[in-house]
């Protein structure tokens, strides 16, 4: 049985407190910490940086999940990889040249994700899945915590799903935006290994961490 795993997206915590916020997603079985990292160029919004990802390397021993939504993204990746990141994930069309800054992450041996807004189609990624550890799946336009999931990439995680099958590549597959407890199912059985949420782990249930990370793994 798949042990499937929980990446909480921090977007959705109290930015007064990320520090206690991100120690109770530890103790609360967070498998990874989503931080959501945007510029107001690639994305209408604008959250942190480097420094903050450097601030809170310390207080947890988990991997940091760094989802890039910044373009021009390729120079600054040295600085995500120093500040900390562990897995470190850029939009195709961030970058002038993906091959390169696959490459480029690699060099600071970190783990490398490529991420497909809802309406980027697999065929923008598929001469390098065999070169990354992750693809994440947009199943919201990348901006904004909240907002309501989009049913048809269901069908483009299947795809993947059966592409890393026939292909023996060994890419996990991360599903990021509008999951909640009446859909994370569907995703799951898709063929999604890791599920990220902020709005559902930190709201639902009166704000229990614990019993809303419990509730996404049980199929
Ligand atoms: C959106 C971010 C997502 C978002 C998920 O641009 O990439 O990680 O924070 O938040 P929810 O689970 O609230 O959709
Ligand atoms: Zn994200």
């Amino acid at each position: 049985m798949k042990k499937i795993k929980i990446s909480p997206s921090i977007l959705s915590a109290d930015f007064s407190q990320l520090a206690n916020e991100i120690k109770r997603l530890e103790s609360g079985g967070a498998d990874l910490i989503h931080v959501d990292v945007m510029d107001g160029h690639f994305v209408p919004n604008i959250t942190i940086g480097p420094p903050v990802i450097k601030s809170l390397r310390g207080i947890t021993k988990l991997p940091f999940d760094v989802h890039l939504m910044i373009s021009p993204v390729h120079d600054y990746i040295k600085n995500f990889a120093e500040a900390g990141s562990d897995i470190i994930t850029i939009h195709p069309e961030a970058t002038n040249n993906l091959t390169d800054s696959i490459e480029y992450i690699k060099s600071f041996k970190k783990k490398i994700g490529v991420s497909l807004n809802p309406d980027s189609p697999i065929e923008l990624i598929e001469k390098n899945l065999n070169k990354i550890d992750l693809v994440l799946i947009m199943s919201v336009f990348p901006g904004f915590g909240g907002q309501k999931f989009i049913p048809n990439v269901i069908e483009k995680i299947k795809r993947l799903k059966k592409i890393k099958e026939t292909k023996n590549f060994n890419y996990e597959i991360e599903v990021d935006g509008g999951i909640n407890f009446s859909n994370y199912k569907k995703v799951i059985e898709a063929g999604a290994d890791i599920l990220v949420s902020g709005t559902t782990i930190f709201k639902e249930n009166n704000g229990d961490i614990k019993k809303n990370i419990e509730i996404l793994r049980v199929l």
